[in-house]
């Protein structure tokens, strides 16, 4: 082409990035790697080794260690061995090796980027402008958070050895999304790369060496699938934090159910990115192609979901064809290069596959006629239109470079449409007026939402999903509290199997009103007393035998009425905070009024001092309720971009709880009262040991204002009703407070939805002492964190 026809056609030549610095080293491993164990290379124990190829050409780039369980075995050793060292240094000591990591990754950015894209097949341009450039600042971001953590995080203490797994479309970032905060709170990892691409996580390694982070603090273990399952299921690790699909997301819930292994999924998403009319369309379609081609579209936020106001379908399918078309597909080294290759041929088949299903269910499928490499695994950038809300190309994650568009009449349609689906990882919304977006960013069931704006990410703004998107956050200060827990938790001693207070017979109770005999208390379900489905009811009897009364048999019934009502008193979520401190200092009067006559019944159970201590522990821990419930609100971060992101401490939704047996009414206000005041609405189910405690907080609560709905109480046996609820698909939450078995069974049964469960562990937690009791570690269960980003300035 003469330099005339270049300058008419203003078309990009080739400028391909030297690899030589990533092959030299590989070369100089003879391109052949063992796992990183105690800070030194170690062979795999049953000698087998898998490639790892440039999907851009189908060649092999080096050899990798399969790991074994022994492998597995012989990291976590390491990990736990290095955990007094690591332990042992002062915060600012942990501080400066996360600083020198950061400077470290600075130094070798090149030659990282470089190794992700051979390894990957993603553009260079993403990986040396954003992977590796966030992965530099995570570290940073987390140094400081070393620096801070005494000061910050005051009773908190690190979990221990932690396992994690990481996907395969970021490599490098999802290390350092996963390492920076652990080694920050002081935790040891055991980390494995996916098998797709362990490059760059073995180059991390090597940066570990160069830096001197002691040995054993940082342990990458390589191989596939069952060298995750295998760190899952050591019996030796604190916390799995994995990153990857739904699907093994929801094997590893299943399978540290029955462990004290903390965790955090980071999982799949179908993200919509919603566009109104009176968007300024061109830079929604720049924002669109960054959305859903931005690494092929192998994002677990990725906007694979446009959908479109109507007045302005054809008109932006026009703009987005027009766009599609100057997408250039190629070699991920040359720097010109948007859309390069497909991890590996088993992606790129299932992404044919689903378009096809796609385009069998109806959907319009158009390709721009650009330029496909023939050699190497490339996927054409794809627009589905004409997509039904229920296809499976509108449903089901894809992972590639396609978009299904759809559209809508109403804000209200669109969000209806936006959270038509189990996922809730990110979302877009675009439009000029600042009340329609921020009205819409509230209502979406995600994460992350973008204002005008597209995939910005920064440590200090965490990441994460909603319902089966995952639980937990990655980055920021809450990202922190997944790899922390109190100081006094691990040690708690389990729970005694006759409530402690039930050891010595109860003192005589003559100043109390005598607890009416033949008292049968009923459900409370929706605003109102209820008699259980079943006809029957159980009999309570205090600490003597005698009979207090008798309390309604709930069964699998009731729990739905209950369930559903809850859902109907949603809208709880949405009063002002101030609202829901006023319903709870009035709850905590009127148990105020009553407190005689509460402490008075259960004195027979828990005898006369124990009664008391918990109605008047009880009536200030509802105040501290009432005080968090306007003060535990969110922050505003300042990403180094010109956006803010709001962090709005969302709650959960329907949290279902099983109060602990021991403290029949503190444990009851304990656990139900953090969720109410940060908006959720509640099923519990009372203390088995004594459920008669039902009728006296519905007595407080019909007089105290409280929506109808907010809480619903269910008596019954513990154990079945635990399970419907937490099988129950419309609970967001879980949370038992009661034996070992049970909060085992809970994680076991809430696999279905993926929901959040909180246990004590089986644990005994002191109610009567305010540091176990009450407070943020509560509430921090009570929310999950939506960051709403909206630039600003022209
Ligand atoms: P995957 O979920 O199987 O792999 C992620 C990581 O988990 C890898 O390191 C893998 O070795 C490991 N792993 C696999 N099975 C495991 C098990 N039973 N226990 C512990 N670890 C295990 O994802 P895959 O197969 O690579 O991709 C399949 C689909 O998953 C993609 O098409 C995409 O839809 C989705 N995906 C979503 C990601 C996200 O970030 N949300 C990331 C990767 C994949």
């Amino acid at each position: 082409m003469s330099i005339v026809e270049k300058f008419m056609t203003m078309e990009y030549g080739p400028a391909p990035e030297d690899p030589r610095e990533a092959l030299a080293w590989l070369d100089r491993h003879g391109r052949r790697f063992g796992h990183f164990i105690n800070g030194a290379s170690q062979a795999p124990a049953a000698r087998t080794y898998f490639d790892t190829m440039d999907p851009s050409t189908g060649e092999k780039l080096a050899t990798v260690a399969q790991g074994s369980a022994a492998d597995v075995d012989s990291a976590v050793k390491a990990a736990r061995g290095a955990l007094p060292t690591w332990q042992s240094l002062t915060n600012h000591a942990r501080a400066r090796y996360l600083y020198a990591l950061a400077r470290q990754v600075q130094k070798h950015s090149r030659w990282l980027a470089v190794l992700e894209t051979l390894d990957n097949g993603k553009p260079i341009r993403e990986s040396r402008d954003i992977d590796i450039p966030l992965v530099a600042r995570h570290f940073y971001h987390h140094a400081g958070w070393a620096q801070l953590l005494e000061q910050e995080f005051p009773g908190y203490a690190a979990c221990g050895v932690v396992g994690q797994i990481i996907p395969w479309n970021f490599p490098l970032l999802m290390l350092a999304w996963k390492i920076a905060p652990a080694l920050a709170t002081g935790n040891t990892v055991v980390l494995k790369p996916a098998e797709f691409t362990p490059l760059t996580a073995l180059a991390f390694a090597h940066i570990c060496q160069e830096v001197g982070i002691p040995a054993g603090v940082v342990n990458i273990v390589t191989g596939d699938g069952s060298t995750g399952e295998a760190l899952v299921k050591h019996p030796d690790v604190d916390k799995i934090a994995f990153t990857g699909s739904t699907e093994v997301g929801r094997a590893i819930r299943k399978a540290t159910a029955q462990s004290h292994k903390k965790l955090s999924l980071e999982l799949g998403g179908k993200s919509p990115f919603i566009i109104f009319e009176d968007a300024d369309l061109d830079s929604a379609v720049e924002g669109l192609v960054d959305g859903i081609w931005f690494n092929q579209g192998q994002v677990c936020c990725a906007g694979s979901r446009l959908l479109m106001q109507e007045s302005i379908a054809d008109k932006l399918i026009g703009k987005t064809q027009d766009r599609m078309n100057t997408l250039r597909i190629g070699p991920p080294l040359d720097k010109a290069i948007d859309i390069g290759a497909i991890v590996a041929r088993v992606q790129l088949e299932r992404i044919q596959r689903l378009v096809d299903q796609g385009v069998a269910e109806g959907a319009t499928c158009w390709q721009p006629s650009i330029p496909v490499p023939s050699r190497g695994l490339y996927f054409p950038p794809t627009l589905l239109s004409n997509v039904h809300p229920s296809s499976v190309v509108a449903q089901q994650e894809i992972f590639g470079p396609v978009l299904a568009a759809m559209t809508f009449r109403t804000p209200r349609e669109a969000v209806e449409l936006a959270n038509n689906t189990v996922y809730g990882l990110a979302a877009c919304v675009w439009s000029e007026s600042i009340n329609v977006s921020l009205h819409v960013a509230a209502q979406l069931k995600a994460g992350v939402v973008w204002v005008n704006c597209t995939n910005l990410f920064d440590a200090a703004c965490g990441f994460g999903g909603y319902r089966e998107s995952g639980f937990g956050r990655e980055g920021g200060r809450e990202g922190l509290l997944e790899y922390l827990e109190p100081s006094w938790f691990k040690n708690a001693p389990p729970v005694h199997p006759t409530p402690v207070a039930m050891d010595q017979p109860p003192e005589e109770s003559t100043d109390f009103t005598a607890p009416p005999i033949d008292r049968t208390v009923k459900l409370y379900i929706g605003g109102k007393q209820a008699r259980p489905d079943s006809g029957y009811s159980i009999e309570v009897r205090g600490a003597d035998g005698r009979l207090l009364g008798e309390a309604a048999l709930g069964n699998r019934k009731d729990i739905r009425n209950a369930v559903e009502a809850a859902r109907k008193a949603e809208s709880w979520g949405k009063t002002t905070a101030h609202n829901r401190a006023q319903v709870l200092f009035y709850i905590a009067e009127n148990l105020s009024q009553r407190r005689e006559e509460i402490a008075g019944r259960l004195s027979a159970v828990v005898g006369k001092k124990q009664a008391l201590a918990e109605v008047s522990l009880g009536l200030e821990r509802i105040f501290s309720y009432a005080a968090w419930a306007d003060k535990f609100d969110g922050a505003v971060h300042n990403p180094p971009f010109r956006n803010v992101a709001l962090a709005m401490k969302e709650p959960i939704g329907i949290v279902g709880v099983v109060c602990p047996a021991d403290a029949p009414l503190l444990g009851f206000i304990s656990l139900v009262m953090p969720g109410i005041s940060a908006g959720n609405t509640v099923v519990a189910i009372p203390s088995e040991k004594y459920p008669l405690i039902a009728a006296d907080l519905y007595q407080v609560f019909e007089t105290s204002d409280l929506p109808d709905g907010v809480v619903n109480i269910v008596t019954g046996r513990a154990s079945e009703l635990m399970k419907t609820l937490a099988e129950h698909d419309d609970v967001d939450a879980i949370w038992c407070f009661t034996d070992e078995a049970s909060a085992a069974a809970a994680k076991t049964f809430s696999v279905g939805n993926l929901k959040q469960v909180f246990t004590n562990e089986g644990r005994a937690i002191d109610w009567f002492d305010v540091k176990q009791g009450e407070g943020r570690w509560f509430l921090d269960h009570a929310v999950q964190v939506k960051n709403i980003w909206v630039p600003y300035g022209e």
